[in-house]
């Protein structure tokens, strides 16, 4: 269904990590409004399979394979891709462990993906932008670039660095036509954590613990990206929009406070 409100028909926009999960719902949401979607993934499997789904709801996607951790490999997309009006970065990893014991492998590996992925494919997707003078980078973040999640390795520290790098290339970007924003989801039901819902009653507790009532599914997250990547947001640069069912503002909740409990 194409919604005319958006004005997004027409348009071609790269999503990577377009096989799985967010990037899958944010390529199938872009389809639907006649986006042309060039959907990029290191997993080829994945990306043939999540094709098949956006080619029922829109124009035939273009399908590349793309390591986004590796400069050349984002490079090689970009030169098959052409130009570009909008650019979803969605790719990430993520790997476990604390600060004292992480391995550097693990730390770096996920920075390279989550962070320095973003760069890449900002800098070789933006150029078309930029010689056009006119475009959106979306960059999927988390609430966990802002709140520090424990015993992750560096997946905090990357989000981090994307909520800046974001901001920078709004800053050097915006008088040149081209916008950039992230959005932050919290909890979201993905394979990236399915493994976590089936553990017990955790399932339960996540969709308790936000404000909303329920954790999110990749398509809460993709209605959101679809805004900053439309001209809808035109005026909104270096901006984050937090799409978290109010999980990040439940701080105050976990204090006790007798008298004042729920009723
Ligand atoms: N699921 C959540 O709860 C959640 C919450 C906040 C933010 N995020 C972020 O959303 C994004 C998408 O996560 P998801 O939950 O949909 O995960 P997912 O595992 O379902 O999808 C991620 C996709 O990225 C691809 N990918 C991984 N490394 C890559 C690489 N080097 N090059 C190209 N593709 C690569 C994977 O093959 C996979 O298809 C990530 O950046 C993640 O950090 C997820």
């Amino acid at each position: 269904m194409t919604n005319s409100w958006l004005g997004l028909d027409g348009k071609v926009a790269a999503v990577t990590g377009a096989g799985s999960g967010i990037g899958r719902a944010v390529a199938e949401a872009l389809a639907e409004q006649g986006v042309q979607v060039v959907m990029l993934d290191r997993s080829v499997e994945s990306l043939n399979d999540a094709a098949q789904s956006v080619t029922a709801l829109g124009p035939e996607p273009t399908v590349l394979a793309c390591d986004v951790s590796d400069p050349a490999s984002v490079a090689n997309a970009a030169h098959e891709a052409g130009a570009v009006d909008i650019l979803v970065n969605c790719a990430g990893i993520s790997r476990p462990g604390g600060i004292a014991d992480v391995s550097i492998d693990d730390w770096s590996s996920v920075l390279d993906v989550n962070m320095n992925g973003y760069f890449y494919t900002s800098q070789a997707f933006g150029k078309s932008m930029l010689e056009r003078g006119h475009g959106s980078v979306v960059h999927v973040a988390s609430i966990s670039g802002r709140n520090a999640q424990g015993n992750s390795g560096s997946y905090s520290v990357g989000k981090a660095g994307v909520l800046m790098l974001s901001q920078q290339l709004a800053l050097e970007w915006g008088a040149r036509g081209v916008r950039s924003n992230t959005v932050s989801p919290g909890l979201v039901r993905t394979p990236l954590t399915e493994a976590y819902y089936n553990v017990g009653d955790v399932a339960q507790r996540r969709d308790k613990a936000v404000p909303i009532g329920r954790v999110a599914r990749p398509e809460d997250i993709a209605q959101v990206v679809l805004f900053l990547a439309s001209d809808r947001s035109g005026y909104v640069t270096g901006a984050d929009i937090v799409t978290d069912g109010g999980f990040a503002t439940t701080l105050m909740s976990s204090v006790p406070r007798p008298g004042y409990d729920e009723k």
